[in-house]
């Protein structure tokens, strides 16, 4: 049964200056940060993470959250899409052995840039078109990536979540609950296409027939 559920809440809090990033931003970041290629993970802020590095404390403690809440156990099979470098499947494999992952992600420079531990289970792929099977996975997990999508390929990448999964699925997305909140969020977003209410975004799983869990980024 699909749940609201903060999946994430052991994730570390950054420091957000939105006011900066809105005073700052020009059209060019955006396209630039929306080719999701170097600018965007190692560039400047202006353009993306302004540095998109490991360390343990990002994940950790998050995949364990992750096992606990979902009941993963030896050759469970995870996919997460937009893995970026695949740093979450990494701490997961570390951690979890026996757990089987796999990740893609649409930026070549990420995936060419993960973590050589990780390299075999990761590649570059598209969230419209996965290249599984249906009912491959017993977990999905899409981490701040489908809101890059128009509404239409949203509509299309959730479908698909669906079908590769045999039961579960987290996601989160780009989301506000007043008008404040969508003021920061418009101020600070490079990338994401499809950026709504809270209540907007379940009405749209309704619609794709999503009945994953899901969670929010509000900056
Ligand atoms: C904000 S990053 C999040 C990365 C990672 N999930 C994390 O939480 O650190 C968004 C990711 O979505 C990927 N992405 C964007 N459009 C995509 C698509 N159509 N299919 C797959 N990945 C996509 C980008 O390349 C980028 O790695």
């Amino acid at each position: 049964m699909r749940q609201e559920i903060d999946l994430l809440k052991n994730y570390p809090k950054s420091k957000r200056d939105v006011t900066k990033r809105f005073e700052t931003k020009s059209e060019q970041d955006r396209l630039k940060a929306r080719e999701f290629g170097r600018d965007f993970f190692d560039g400047e802020r202006s353009c993306g993470y302004g540095g998109y590095n490991y360390h343990p404390r990002f994940w950790e403690n998050v995949v364990h959250d992750f096992v606990d809440f979902y009941g993963l156990k030896s050759g469970s099979r995870v996919l997460d899409v937009g893995c970026a470098k695949g740093f979450m499947l990494y701490d997961l494999k570390r951690l979890y052995p026996e757990i089987e992952v796999r990740g893609i992600d649409i930026s070549e420079y990420a995936i060419s840039h993960a973590k050589e531990e990780i390299k075999e289970y990761v590649q570059v792929g598209d969230a419209r078109q996965l290249a599984f099977e249906d009912r491959s996975f017993d977990l999905v997990i899409s981490i701040t990536t489908l809101h890059n999508l128009e509404r239409k390929d949203m509509k299309k990448a959730l479908g698909e979540v669906m079908r590769v999964t045999k039961k579960d699925a987290f996601i989160t997305l780009d989301a506000y609950r007043d008008e404040e909140e969508q003021r920061a969020m418009e101020a600070w977003n490079l990338t994401a296409l499809t950026m709504m209410h809270t209540e907007e975004w379940k009405r749209f799983f309704d619609e794709c027939g999503y009945s994953g869990d899901y969670y929010w980024f509000i900056p």
